[in-house]
């Protein structure tokens, strides 16, 4: 049986006070924190990096990063973010495979050194020699079955984006869901989480079509009190 997980992207956090907001997060039940590195490249906004993560992992001994790097050469900052204590990097298929459309806000414009390899499956070596998880995620644009077999055979978990990458607060977009359920039938097994406009009105749809790792931004770090819906999200 996979274990539910709720882990709070700390991109909707108070950046003033961010070991504290973390510490808010695990007292109200986070099992992860959700670290959102963008690189201003694979999508517009710049948020944080390799420094900030190091913070966190001080500040917050032993908690599980989970890293979803928005960025457009994933390989590029796999030794930084394990130095920086990552548990899990999770990159984007569009970022690692040069034959798959990048979407409307992935700005996808490779230098002749930032050259993406045609599979993803080197990526994830690398990642799993720095001893962290391995997770692959997909824009709404990108079909469940860019996720191939060969794929989820060495990822640790998949990631269905419910929302462009690029910023918190967006709305939820329910037609990225039938993808999950789509993973789901073919990787019984696998983490699989889902991460954009989660909120305890979403939440459900999310879970009922197989996710089982729920990351949510603005409706957990905007609650002054996070417990309720921690609770709501956990109903899975
Ligand atoms: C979007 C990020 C998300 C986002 C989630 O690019 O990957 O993790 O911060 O925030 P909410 O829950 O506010 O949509
Ligand atoms: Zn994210």
């Amino acid at each position: 049986m996979l274990q539910a997980i709720i882990s709070p992207s700390v991109l909707a956090s108070d950046f003033g006070q961010l070991t504290a907001e973390c510490h808010r997060m695990i007292k109200g039940g986070a099992q992860w924190l959700h670290m959102d590195v963008m690189d201003g490249h694979f999508v517009p906004n710049i948020t944080m990096g390799a420094p900030i993560l190091s913070c966190v992992s001080k500040g917050v001994p032993g908690i599980f990063m989970d890293v979803h790097m928005m960025v457009s050469n994933p390989e590029r900052w796999v030794d930084d973010i394990a130095d920086a204590g990552g548990a899990l990097y999770c990159f984007h298929i569009e970022a690692a495979c040069m034959s798959l459309p990048s979407n409307a806000l992935c700005y996808l414009h490779p230098s002749s050194d930032d050259t993406p390899s045609p599979t993803p499956l080197p990526s994830i070596h690398t990642i799993h020699k720095r001893n962290m998880k391995a997770g692959v995620a997909i824009s709404p644009d990108t079909p469940s079955t860019a996720i191939t077999d060969e794929i989820a055979a060495v990822a640790d978990m998949l990631l269905v984006m419910t929302v462009y990458p690029g910023r918190g607060g967006q709305k939820f977009l329910d037609r990225c869901v039938p993808k999950v359920a789509e993973l789901r039938a073919r990787f019984p097994e696998k983490d699989i989480e889902v991460d954009g406009g989660l909120s305890p009105k979403t939440v459900h749809v999310c879970a009922e079509a197989g996710s089982n790792v729920i990351v949510a931004g603005t409706a957990i770090f905007g609650a002054e009190d996070p417990q309720p819906s921690f609770s709501s999200l956990r109903m899975l």
